[in-house]
């Protein structure tokens, strides 16, 4: 690898100079292109479409996209797309879904819909004048936004309320235009900034033009929205008789194992550090269906955690209640999905996606992302609390540690024989490959 000096205007260069320039930082550059081509859609339209989602595209990363079939849903049977890097996700998601497909299948309520955003600005003059004029600036916000929400009201969204929230205590003159919105059936990022743009417009007019205010003007520090949007919040759960957990593990009773499941789910609610592991598990379903579907993983994952520490202290996103004979294990998850909009239509897998799932509305996307995300973390509180979660994983891993060494499928084949009834380790697989290859 050679020295990288400081390089000018590399946006401005075509794709195919792109490539020459970060092959030319290696000794064999032609490989380098070579190999950064071969990743290149053989359709050149479509590989347009993909370098066209972002800057400075050389070429596309491929992810596994997987299938995780038999997840029933408030009784309609789904295939649920994955995209996904970690062997044993699909697998777990898979196995709890085939595993709650004769206890029930998963179950699934829209909380809320409301999503957040926020003008922060500042104001030096007298608290209450500025309250006085708010519920008239409050009519000038919605008056002022009606060509942007107009689409969006007519399909039953738009702007639900906007308040004057007063933040004096915690930074000088420093106040809060928070609006609520419902976007319907897109993630409502643009949406939302564009009428929070203009309510910023609307407010420094008004200060400048009135008479009361004019002597302080408003300073927008920004209008953004807020990825944090706990009434944006979906519940699902899995419940049968504990008798009917029979069968989930074969050493283990039913009984054993809903003690056992109820104590992990609390350790996960009183200890950060494995509430933070647990709430892993949670988000391998979750974004593996979200980057399906071409929806902002990063999002979904900032609100998640943040939801899980709003009490104070980070907690699991799921709980438990075990009585009377009963099971039920609930996740409760604020989740900002479109359906429309973003990559969703443009992406041809994202659109595929879609169209297996049935053209789901964003709250239906909301309720399958859920399931996924409970279908995995039921899938390693299983594991992890009757054989472990290195048995399952590392099986599934396997093929990982073979292609590292570069074998042949007769000795992939023959390593695969060889695991299943062994303990699966990095050291013991690259001893394995070493004797089958001086054999
Ligand atoms: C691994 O990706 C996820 C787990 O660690 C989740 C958990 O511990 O609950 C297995």
């Amino acid at each position: 690898m050679r020295e990288k000096e400081i390089i000018k205007g590399f946006s401005k260069l075509d794709k195919e100079d792109k490539i020459k320039k970060v092959a030319s930082f290696f000794h064999d550059s032609e490989r380098v292109e070579k190999e950064l081509k071969s990743f290149w859609h053989p359709e050149i339209e479509t590989q347009k479409l993909f370098d066209e989602f972002a800057e400075n595209t050389i070429s596309n990363f491929y992810f596994p996209y997987g299938m995780a079939p038999n997840v029933i849903i408030n009784g309609k049977n789904y295939m649920i797309p994955m995209v996904i890097e970690e062997s044993s996700v699909v697998a777990a998601a898979s196995n709890s879904a085939k595993f709650w497909s004769t206890r029930g299948g998963f179950h699934t309520k829209i909380i809320g819909l409301t999503k957040i955003g926020q003008v922060h600005f500042t104001w030096a003059g007298a608290p209450e004048k500025l309250k006085q004029h708010f519920p008239q600036l409050r009519k000038l916000f919605f008056n002022g936004t009606e060509y942007i929400t107009k689409n969006m009201r007519q399909r039953g969204g738009g702007i639900l309320d906007i308040e004057l929230v007063d933040m004096r205590h915690e930074i000088a003159d420093y106040y809060q235009i928070k609006a609520q919105f419902n976007t319907i059936d897109s993630m409502g990022a643009n949406f939302i900034n564009s009428c929070l743009e203009e309510f910023a417009d609307i407010l420094k007019n008004y200060v400048i033009e009135n008479e009361e205010l004019k002597a302080f003007p408003a300073q927008v520090i920004m209008s953004i929205l807020s990825n944090y949007t706990p009434d944006c919040l979906v519940e699902a759960w899995v419940e049968c008789n504990v008798d009917e957990l029979e069968g989930v593990d074969p050493d283990i009773s039913a009984q054993e194992f809903a003690w056992k499941f109820e104590k992990a789910v609390q350790v996960a609610t009183v200890d950060t550090f494995r509430a933070t592991t647990h709430n892993k598990g949670i988000f391998n379903g979750i974004d593996a269906v979200v980057l399906a579907t071409g929806n902002d993983f990063r999002a979904v994952e900032a609100c998640g955690h943040t939801y899980a520490a709003r009490d104070g202290k980070y907690r699991s996103l799921t709980f438990i209640e075990l009585k009377d004979g009963r099971f039920k294990y609930t996740l409760r998850v604020p989740l900002s999905l479109g359906t429309v909009g973003g990559l969703t239509k443009l992406h041809p897998l994202a659109r595929f996606t879609m169209e297996l799932l049935g053209d789901p509305h964003a709250e239906d996307l909301m309720q399958i992302a859920a399931v996924a995300g409970l279908a995995n973390n039921f899938g390693a509180l299983r594991s992890l609390t009757t054989k472990g979660i290195q048995k399952g994983h590392m099986k599934m891993h396997l093929l990982n540690i073979l292609n590292n060494f570069g074998v042949t499928e007769t000795e992939k084949h023959a390593a695969i024989e060889y695991f299943k009834t062994r303990k699966v380790l990095f050291n013991a697989v690259e001893e394995f490959v070493k004797d089958v290859r001086k054999k």
